[in-house]
């Protein structure tokens, strides 16, 4: 078999089969390489990797556990070199520590545990002949972002009471920035990253007695008891009864400036606070930013913020202290989607409607912009702090669980992937509706809006469903109308992306039909639209990440190598990548053409 196969542009290559292969796997006439693995060196002085005697102080030099989204720009004035921003969104103790001991953890483990979370800057030089990309260790622009670094709080909420803690009586700097999923480029060329389970972290909840904090923390799932980690023991901001604020100071999307490694990273307060997946940027006619954001929990929603403000152009002094406001002042919205098939056509099966799709119109219900705010019996400052708590008052369309969105950059339709719903259904729960059609819903679907008039700011969409994933021999699976007999099987979508010729690729995360997860490109237009094609698969138990997809290459992020129910240091479950007797380790991965032409043409 050679590298052709038929498919639309940027996908003629022959599908990868579903498999349990402990490597990755990529299409026929493809080759891969490591770009960085965790616990590489990136920063000067940084040592070598040495799992036997890893320290906090090592680690935040090095490159960070668990490489989710990454955000790829190009360097200025340095044609084969590239930028990259990569989310380091948790921790695996177990597999991280040799005799970990989850009951106990010591003081150094859960340091450098702050020291892998984050975010990592690495430039990396391209291959001229071959699409292989190699980090550069030491680049003057390198730079590690962790759970301790400092955030500068903006936006409408900063200093709220809300966010004051002992440690910050002005409620206006924060300490770090955990569990980074997705995220997005904004078009002025910073980085956006969303802190998405950050609930985690915290314990003793059950401490709290004010019934409206309880509450909060309870709708944010900051529940009571030890956290996974133990890190109240080590620092009381994570223990909720000492300093019940610190939790609203994680939830936010945060931005950074990569060019500027002396730049303060800020969360961004007008852009609401939830388990912020990502934030993807769209550009009004007159150069207003929109960003599209899920919040993924099963029955969450999905928003939207429009900036009130006209981007700068170019790379000035003044342009770039100008953009550094543009995500302060606006309106965040939440939104409706409202079927157009009668409910009793829509059974929970995934059956479609007799209109032949899954489809309807939308609404925006703005919930705040500035200090005023849309919804009943809140105050502007806690629809920010508590978006969740507002969106519920407001009629917003309970979702199945919204991860990646990407706007098209031909079409300006914005897809959602979201991602499965077990309870969808289920008693006392939503049941299902035109947009999550399906109860107990394993595989997820893509959802397809598009705004009234093109307009990014508009105040009401369509929409209809793109995919509806599964085994495509299962009747409730629907692939956009392509015949499902040529379709590569996918569940459970989550991070996605663009590339140049307007196909969407997927990346998936917890594959509930059997096999390894991976990442998948599709035609979202033309004859060969819903032709879902799969171009590798991951490791044992890993999640596939961070998809970039670019002429010569494309970037994925293997997330938790080997995290399957029991698995340690002692007993792995993958020996990925450095072969057995080693720890496994996330990395991002390159994948090219050994003939060295373009993907998929
Ligand atoms: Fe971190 Fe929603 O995946
Ligand atoms: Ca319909
Ligand atoms: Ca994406
Ligand atoms: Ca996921």
């Amino acid at each position: 078999t050679g590298t052709f196969s038929r498919g639309a542009r940027g996908l003629r290559f022959n599908p990868v089969a579903p498999n349990k292969n402990d490597v990755v796997t990529v299409a026929d006439g493809y080759g891969q390489n490591i770009v960085i693995r965790w616990g590489e060196p990136i920063l000067n002085g940084a040592p070598a990797f040495d799992p036997d005697n890893q320290t906090a102080k090592a680690q935040a030099g090095q490159f960070g556990y668990n490489c989710d989204y990454m955000a790829v720009l190009d360097m200025p004035h340095e044609r084969h070199q590239q930028v990259l921003v990569i989310n380091h969104e948790y921790t695996d103790e177990v597999l991280m520590f040799a005799g970990y001991d989850a009951a106990n953890p010591t003081r150094e483990q859960a340091e450098i545990a702050w020291a892998a979370h984050g975010l990592s800057v690495l430039v990396a030089a391209e291959d001229r002949r071959s699409g292989k990309l190699t980090a550069i260790t030491r680049h003057r622009l390198n730079r590690r972002v962790t759970a301790t670094t400092p955030f500068e709080v903006t936006g409408p909420a900063a200093g709220s009471e809300l966010l004051r803690t002992s440690a910050d009586p002005a409620g206006k700097r924060v300490l770090g920035t955990l569990n980074n999923c997705g995220g997005g480029i904004t078009p002025w060329g910073t980085v956006l990253s969303g802190e998405e389970n950050f609930n985690q972290y915290f314990g003793n909840a059950e401490k709290v007695t004010d019934p409206t904090t309880a509450a909060r923390l309870k709708r944010y799932g900051i529940s009571g008891g030890a956290s996974e980690r133990k890190w109240e023991r080590f620092d009381k901001r994570f223990d909720v009864a000492q300093e019940p604020n610190e939790t609203n100071r994680f939830g936010w999307v945060v931005e950074i400036d990569p060019f500027d490694p002396e730049s303060t990273p800020r969360k961004l307060t007008a852009l609401g606070r939830f388990k912020h997946e990502a934030a993807e940027p769209r550009l009004t006619d007159d150069g207003r930013p929109v960003l599209y954001m899920g919040d993924d929990e099963r029955f969450d929603y999905f928003y939207k913020f429009v900036s009130s403000k006209r981007m700068m152009k170019g790379t000035s002094r003044a342009a770039r202290e100008h953009n550094r406001t543009l995500l302060d002042e606006g309106t965040l919205y939440v939104a409706k989607f409202i079927g157009d098939s009668p409910a009793a056509e829509i059974d929970g099966s995934g059956k479609l409607p007799e209109d032949g799709e899954f489809d309807g119109r939308g609404e925006w219900i703005p919930l705040a912009s500035g200090n005023k705010s849309y919804v009943e019996g809140m105050t502007a400052e806690e629809v920010y702090v508590f978006t969740r708590l507002a969106a519920d008052k407001v009629g917003a369309t309970k979702m199945d669980r919204p991860e990646d969105v990407e706007p098209s950059p031909r079409t300006g339709r914005v897809y959602i992937a979201l991602t499965n719903n077990k309870d969808r259904g289920a008693a006392g729960k939503a049941p299902a509706d035109e947009a999550n059609p399906r109860n107990a819903n394993k595989h997820g679907q893509i959802l397809e809006l598009a705004e009234g008039w093109n307009d990014p700011a508009a105040d009401h969409f369509s929409w209809r469903l793109f995919l509806v994933c599964g085994d495509p021999e299962d009747p409730s699976t629907y692939f956009g109308g392509f015949p499902k007999d040529q379709v590569s099987p996918i569940s459970c979508p989550d991070n996605i992306t663009f590339d140049a010729y307007g196909n969407l690729w997927i990346s998936t995360d917890g594959n509930a039909l059997g096999s390894n997860d991976g990442l998948f490109g599709v035609a979202t237009a033309g004859s060969r639209r819903g032709e879902v094609k799969q171009f590798l698969t991951v490791p044992l138990g890993a999640e596939t990440c961070g998809p970039i997809v670019q002429d010569r290459r494309v970037l994925v992020a293997v997330q938790h190598p080997g995290e399957l129910d029991g698995a340690s240091v002692e007993k792995p479950a993958s020996a990925w990548p450095d072969g057995p007797g080693k720890l496994v380790r996330p990395s991002v991965v390159a994948v090219w053409r050994k003939d060295g032409c373009d993907i998929g043409v």
